[in-house]
């Protein structure tokens, strides 16, 4: 199609320093014709006057110390073109800022040409660009084996740094398009064949690079416009974004996430057009009014109310650090996903990424230039998708002091969507209130109603603690109740499995049971592992005020596992039992729980005897 090909297609260029990225290009630009009249005798002269060799890299630094004088506003872009279609290199080969263009997404490439020298083969940074195109989801990848002049134009080792460089990026699930072997300085193999390397049968790099297809525009993917802003015009509002993906058309129910606020689109409004459209579609920088007033903020992410974002406070980040200081766990940064801000914590980081053999190892900080995988907490509930579904919504960056030191995309592995865990379907509800008060009943029982949330590692000793528990304060008097999660999920919560929607769905349930028993009067304890701290935190919201008590019944992983009642440990090790916690799914321990009893420190009835003083303490009338 000729209006597709019209449009440039972005690639990068990237290698290791010296690998000969500024000559490819330089040689690049002139042999497709694209350099200005007379660049090139320019250059020659010049470097003959002050008795340099010629270097096509300096081609490409004349170039670019104009644009630097302010010939054109734009410093990192180069076009050039092949008889089939136009190209722009974002970001020059050596320019300072690529590497935080490329990790906050300024630049957008949709094809790479890694660059590795012939003679020296593949260096660190080769395998650490390698790394980066895969992280950054670049999908379409020509490896260009240069300087072949210096190395005889041996097949043999071309064959040899092609081999390595293949199989490392197989271990990324990378597939180059070609590995093509060049002598970037010379001009062979990159537009066309060289005679010298006859045994080459493949294509040139412009031949691959012609091959490469411009990426579709996501408009088959479901809906997502992040809110750049609202306008207020005389009594309307229009909310204005970019539509990222899908397509949005008059008449259609949106939902504003993370607030959750739905409407209907009254008009589209775009700029530049006669009439208003009635349809826009990816790509697209646009302007919405809505059929009611709600308030919404920039940040938020429209979308269809079917098929909407995730919605959490925590997600898996793996990301690419930048930063001077490193990344450190408990270190608070700002996140920028899409066009919403939020303060982060790194709660964890899961293990750096050797970027060298892709081994990764648990560790306290990501050092400059590093990639790893951390556990982000939000200080509050942010919209996104993991990064497959959607890259532009999938994507984050680290900003500390203004300055991006960070970036990277979200996997939601073991994490749930919490969006339904507060959405309330029922419309036309009127709450009743009770005849018999909260004290009427305490004064009856002579105790407090409450909740004593038992949460900790399967084999913590929850259970069995719980049900000692249930029958001491039975022999002293408390009206009290044991949930216990096993029985629930054969009853109340047989529905539900052991993903991580299905588990917050299993503690939203008990959470609010567990609330109607305390404001029954009684004692419910409950015995869930409840992993995610949202989901207890949510409890907590659900039961009367101050009657939740949250109680870390702990012991270290390595001892649960060792006890396993249940013979579960062993099974899950053995991959029979998925996302089980502590070995595939998480667990997230209580930061301010209200008692902790550590099981492997203590005997069973030193644990039972806390807890029994506890209750006597806070829940009995004096
Ligand atoms: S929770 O994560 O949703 O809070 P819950 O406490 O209800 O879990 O159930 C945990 C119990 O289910 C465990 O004690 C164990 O007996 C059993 N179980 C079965 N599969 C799993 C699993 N994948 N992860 C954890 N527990 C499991």
């Amino acid at each position: 199609m000729t209006t597709r090909d019209s449009r440039p297609l972005p690639i990068v260029v990237v290698g290791h320093v010296d690998h000969g990225k500024s000559t490819l290009v330089g040689r690049l630009l002139h042999d497709t014709g694209s350099l200005p009249e007379g660049k090139v005798e320019e250059v020659r002269a010049s470097c003959e006057r002050r008795g340099m060799p010629f270097e096509w890299a300096f081609v490409l630094d004349a170039l670019q110390a104009e644009r630097d004088q302010g010939i054109t506003i734009d410093t990192t872009q180069i076009r050039f073109r092949s008889a089939k279609r136009p190209y722009v290199i974002i970001d020059a080969p050596g320019h300072k800022e690529f590497l935080k263009n490329m990790v906050t997404g300024a630049a957008r490439a949709e094809a790479a040409v890694l660059v590795v020298d012939a003679e020296e083969g593949v260096r660190e940074q080769s395998r650490r660009h390698g790394y980066l195109l895969r992280l950054l989801g670049i999908p379409q990848i020509a490896v260009v084996v240069n300087k072949m002049d210096l190395v005889g134009w041996s097949a043999e080792r071309f064959g040899e740094v092609a081999e390595e460089l293949r199989a490392y990026l197989e271990g990324l699930g990378v597939e180059p398009a070609a590995f093509v072997p060049v002598s970037a300085r010379e001009g062979d193999n990159l537009v066309r064949h060289s005679p010298r390397m006859a045994w080459y049968q493949g294509p040139t790099v412009l031949g691959v690079l012609d091959s490469f297809e411009p990426l579709p525009r996501p408009v088959d993917r479901p809906l997502r416009m992040p809110v750049q802003d609202v306008y207020k015009f005389d009594r309307r509002r229009i909310i204005a974004g970019r539509i990222e993906s899908g397509r949005l058309k008059v008449g259609d129910e949106i939902v504003f996430s993370p607030s959750n606020k739905t409407a209907r689109v009254k008009s589209i409004e775009a700029w530049n057009v006669p009439e208003r459209p009635e349809e826009a579609v990816a790509g697209e920088s646009i302007g919405i009014t809505l059929d009611e007033q709600i308030f919404v903020e920039r940040g938020e992410i429209v979308s269809h109310v079917e098929n909407a974002p995730m919605e959490t406070t925590v997600f898996r980040g793996r990301l690419f650090w930048l930063g001077q200081k490193p990344l450190e766990v408990g270190g608070t940064y700002t996140l920028r996903l899409g066009t919403a801000e939020a303060r982060v914590r790194v709660e964890k980081i899961e293990r750096v990424i050797d970027t060298t053999d892709l081994s990764g190892r648990p560790a306290e900080r990501i050092e400059r230039f590093g990639a790893g995988e951390v556990i982000l907490r939000a200080d509050r509930m942010l919209a996104l998708d993991p990064f497959e579904s959607n890259p532009v919504t999938g994507r984050f960056v680290l900003v500390e002091d203004y300055v991006p030191v960070g970036g990277g995309i979200v996997s939601m592995e073991g994490y749930p969507d919490q969006r339904h865990l507060f959405q309330r379907r029922a419309t036309n509800i009127h709450a009743v209130g009770h005849a018999v008060s909260r004290e009427a009943r305490a004064a009856r029982n002579g105790h407090r109603g409450g909740v004593l949330w038992f949460t900790g590692l399967s084999g913590a000793g929850k259970s069995t603690l719980a049900l000692a528990l249930e029958k001491e304060l039975f022999r002293k008097g408390y009206q009290v109740y044991v949930l216990d999660g096993d029985n629930i999920r054969s009853g109340l919560n047989a529905d539900l499995g052991f993903a991580p929607e299905d588990r917050a769905e299993n503690i939203r349930r008990v959470g609010e049971v567990a609330a109607l028993f305390a404001d029954a009067g009684m004692i419910a304890i409950s015995a869930f592992i409840s992993p995610y701290r949202a989901d207890r935190e949510r409890a907590r919201r659900a039961a009367p005020e101050g009657a939740f008590h949250e109680i870390y019944v702990s012991a270290p992983l390595e001892v649960c596992e060792q006890r396993d009642p249940k013979g579960l440990y062993r099974k899950a090790r053995a991959g029979e039992i998925p996302e089980f916690t502590g070995v595939s799914s998480p667990y997230e321990p209580p930061e301010n729980p209200e008692l902790v009893v550590p099981t492997h420190e203590l005997s069973f009835e030193e644990c039972l005897q806390l807890l029994v003083d506890y209750v006597e303490r806070n829940f009995r009338l004096d």
